[in-house]
Parts: C-alpha cells; sequence; structure tokens
C-alpha cells in the first residue's frame, strides 16, 4: 500500500545493560544487526522517506543504515535526553514532511509489517495518535498503557514513574507509535523532562494530543513481535522467536525438518521446495539451497550454493565460494571453500578442497587435500570432469588435473596431469612371497625357546 508516511528508527540511546562496546542496536539477530531488521521493516511499510537517528559515537550505526537502506536520512542526537528528544533529532526530516509519522524503535526487532500496517490503519479510522501495545507476561520495565473508561488510550506511564495501581496494568507500551497531525513537532516540543529518569519520553505525547481534542488509540498484538531488547538474555530470547519464526515459514514452504528446534537459519537462508534438513544444522549468511536437496546433520554453511538434489554432510563444512552443482555429495568432514563443483561430482569423506573447481562427475577420494596455500599466496586446484583423485593424495596448486585422469592414491601431485593420463607419486611396492609365515614360524619358536 504506498502511503505519505515518514518513518523514523530511533537507534541511538546507552544500551547499558548489554555491557557491550558495540552500540545495542549493531547486536545480531539471525546474523544481522537489530537495526537492519527495522530498517527492512520500515523498507516493505512502504511510504517512502526513512530517518535513522544515531547516537553521535555512531560512525557504525551510521554506516550500517546507509548499508541496509541507501536512501536514508541520518541524524544525531547529541545527548540521549530520552525516545521524545531523540525523535526530535530528526526534526529537520519530519518538518519537511506533510503526512504520517511513524516511529519504529531499533531494538525492537520482531514486529511484523502486518502490525504496523494494523496500527497506521488506525489512523485512517480517525485516531491522530496511535500505540501499539501487548500484555506482557511480565511487564517489569515497560511503561504501562493507562486507558479510560471506555477502552480509549489515556495515557502511558514509564514503570519509573507508576503508581502501584498503574504498575498493576499488563497492558504495555511496544515503543511503536504513530502519528496524523497537522503540527507534530509543536506536540514533540511540548514534551518536557519531569520525570523519575529526567529524560524526555515519546510516551508523554499521548497526554498532550488528547489535551489537544485527539484521539489516542492501542492496537494490541502478541508479545513475541514487540519484544524491546535491553539485555543479552532479552537478545536471545529475541533470537528464539526469530529462529521459531523463520523454520515455520520454511516448512510451511515445502522444507522438511526433522527437528526444527535444532536447525539455526540466517536473515536470508533461501531453502527450496522439498529440501530436507536433519537435526543440528547451522546456516550462517548468504546460503541458497536449491529443490530436493538434503542437509544431514551437523552440518554447517555459510555463504554457499547448494545445488538442487545434492546430498550434504552428516559433519559437512561449506564456507563462503562453495557452488555445487545438482547432486553433488558432500560427505563427512569434507570442508569445501571457494570451489566450484560440477553436476554430480562427489566427495564423500574428509577432505579440504579449498580454491578452485572440480568437473562434473569428478570423484575425490577420502583424504584428499587441496595444497592451496604456500604461506603467502593462495593457489588454484583444478579438478577435470570425469577425474579420479585416488584417496589421501595432495594436490599443491597451482596445478591442473586433466579430464577423465586418474591420481593413484597417497600421490602429492605437483605438476600438471594430461586428460585421461593416470598419475602416480609414491615409490613401488616391494612384495616377498611366503615372508610373513616365515617370519610368524621363528618368531614362535624363539617365543617358545625363551620361556623355558
Ligand atoms: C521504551 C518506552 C517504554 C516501552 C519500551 C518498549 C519511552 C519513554 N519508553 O522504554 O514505554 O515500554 O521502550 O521497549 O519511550 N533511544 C534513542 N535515544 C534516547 C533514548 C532511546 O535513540 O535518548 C532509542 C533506543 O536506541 C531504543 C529506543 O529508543 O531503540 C528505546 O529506548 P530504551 O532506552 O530501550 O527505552 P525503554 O526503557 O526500553
Ligand atoms: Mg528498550
Amino acid at each position: 500500500m504506498s502511503r505519505n508516511l515518514l518513518t523514523v528508527v530511533l537507534a541511538a540511546g546507552k544500551g547499558t545493560r548489554m555491557r557491550s562496546d558495540l552500540p545495542k542496536v549493531l547486536h545480531r539477530i539471525a546474523g544481522r544487526p537489530m537495526l537492519g531488521h527495522v530498517l527492512t521493516l520500515a523498507g516493505s511499510v512502504g511510504g517512502g522517506k526513512l530517518a535513522v537517528v544515531v547516537g553521535p559515537d555512531m560512525e557504525a550505526v551510521r554506516k550500517d543504515a546507509l548499508a541496509a537502506a541507501p536512501g536514508v536520512s541520518v541524524f544525531v542526537q547529541q545527548n540521549q535526553a530520552g525516545t521524545g528528544d531523540a525523535v526530535l533529532a530528526a526534526r529537520e526530516a519530519i518538518a519537511g514532511h506533510a503526512g504520517d509519522l511513524l516511529v519504529l524503535f531499533a531494538d525492537t526487532p520482531l514486529i511484523t509489517a502486518e502490525t504496523v500496517e494494523r496500527l497506521l490503519g488506525e489512523l485512517d479510522r480517525g485516531a491522530a495518535v496511535a500505540v501499539l501495545g501487548f500484555e506482557a507476561r511480565e511487564a517489569g520495565s515497560y511503561g504501562r498503557l493507562i486507558t479510560g473508561p471506555d477502552g480509549s488510550l489515556a495515557a502511558i506511564r514509564e514503570a519509573k514513574d507508576a503508581s502501584p495501581d498503574e504498575l498493576a496494568v499488563r497492558l504495555c507500551n511496544s515503543g511503536v507509535m504513530a502519528f496524523r497531525l497537522p503540527a507534530p513537532l509543536d506536540v514533540l516540543g511540548k514534551i518536557g523532562n519531569a520525570n523519575a529518569k529526567g529524560e524526555y519520553y515519546l510516551t508523554d505525547a499521548i497526554e498532550i494530543v488528547r489535551r489537544e481534542g485527539g484521539r489516542a488509540a492501542v492496537v494490541v498484538c502478541d508479545e513475541d513481535e514487540v519484544l524491546g531488547v535491553n539485555s543479552r538474555g532479552e537478545l536471545a530470547a529475541a533470537e528464539a522467536i526469530w529462529q521459531r519464526r523463520a523454520r515455520a515459514r520454511a516448512m510451511a514452504e515445502g522444507v522438511t525438518m526433522i527437528a526444527p528446534e535444532t536447525v539455526w537459519l540466517s536473515f536470508d537462508t533461501v531453502l527450496g521446495r522439498d529440501v530436507v534438513v536433519e537435526p543440528n544444522v547451522f546456516f550462517g549468511a548468504d546460503v541458497r539451497v536449491d529443490e530436493g536437496a538434503e542437509i544431514k546433520a551437523n552440518s554447517y554453511l555459510e555463504g554457499a550454493h547448494v545445488g538442487a538434489g545434492a546430498r550434504i554432510g552428516p559433519y559437512a563444512r561449506l564456507r563462503p565460494g562453495a557452488r555445487l552443482g545438482r547432486d553433488v555429495h558432500i560427505g563427512n568432514f569434507v570442508e569445501v571453500k571457494n570451489v566450484t563443483l560440477g553436476d554430480g561430482a562427489k566427495a564423500n569423506h574428509l577432505a579440504y578442497l579449498g580454491d578452485g573447481s572440480v568437473g562434473a562427475k569428478a570423484n575425490i577420494g577420502a583424504g584428499t587435500i587441496f595444497c592451496n596455500y604456500d604461506g603467502f599466496f593462495k593457489h588454484k586446484t583444478e579438478v577435470g570432469e570425469g577425474a579420479f583423485v585416488g584417496s589421501n593424495s595432495a594436490l599443491v596448486a597451482p596445478v591442473k588435473i586433466g579430464a577423465g585422469a586418474y591420481i593413484g592414491s597417497g600421490s602429492v601431485i605437483t605438476k600438471d596431469v594430461a586428460a585421461d593420463a593416470l598419475a602416480l607419486e609414491r615409490s613401488s611396492q616391494d612384495e616377498r612371497p611366503g615372508w610373513a609365515a616365515k617370519f610368524r614360524a621363528m618368531m614362535a619358536r624363539r617365543k617358545a625357546s625363551a620361556g623355558k
């Protein structure tokens, strides 16, 4: 839906309870900073204009915001004097905008676009301000939504300023608010800081709007959607909720998970139809798995593309640049980094394939190593189509194995091998017929005479 909307994302704030060198909003959920999640939400709600408020020493936050949402305007809040003050840091954007205003908190990363649409719908129904609320299991330090006898929203009371009666209220403020006001800066300008924290509370806008005759509405959503992250424990709780949702979505789209609660997905994981994911699999950033592929237990994937019908693991590790064609098999204790494998290629056991390419239907034996690093530079190993690399071979890069060539087991290959050739690099076998039987007989005699 296209709207005339300015979204202001608040990303400053001290985050003292995180005890971290990293700004709170750059802590990650599913591999992406919380701020990135919220900027994506802002983008999907639409409406065009997007502003982010960061702290003065938050160059990293600014960069992150610009990377996640290139058109965003970034404002600096000089002193973290509260959420009301933070919105005013974006004064310039608000002044230049005639339309609705949406405020999102970068520390509240799980809200869905549908819920924000519901909130904005209240503005269309005549509310001057709409607040997203939830019934808290434990209201703790959340602001309480104080409703009037008719059920309308009268005020928001921060926990530190609340009376015992108000503290008993379980309907809480998520922090997400939408305004349709003729002069929002006037309302925001009237917010004072005479409260327990000495901060300018955005939540005070409710009473100001009401005094001026505007209606305040509450939209209630599930608590899981509006978890505000103020500590590492809450960060982990948000991660758990995000993962639960993402697994459910993947399964709804046709992915089989035997033990979904043990599978970790990233914000950008793409799993095709009829993919099967066994227990204890971790998907880092930038992984795509095509239809019907199987990811067996205890595998770790990041920056990888797995072709349709491929079979990965158990205990496989795919690292960035692993590009696997259709029906490729990567077995236990095989590590693949920056290697393209053609359709039907196999490396089933205990191998390191780093920097290079493996042609279609080639077979990489157990214990094969691509020796890609000389201590200074990385080099490429190229294995041609249908080649057969015997077990325990070391392919010292740069090196090319021609199509259809055979490498004898245990070889250390330092020179290119021609197509369809056999390359062997080991001493030839020496065999002595009957030696073992004679040896045993001799030793048995020796032992018998020693025992007398
Ligand atoms: C706020 C709400 C509270 C609500 C809770 C929901 C106020 C006064 N309180 O409390 O009613 O229940 O969120 O999670 O609004 N920020 C700035 N600059 C500041 C202060 C905060 O940018 O000066 C940003 C923070 O980065 C964060 C958001 O605003 O993204 C909320 O700030 P936080 O300090 O976490 O507020 P809460 O105490 O959680
Ligand atoms: Mg908070």
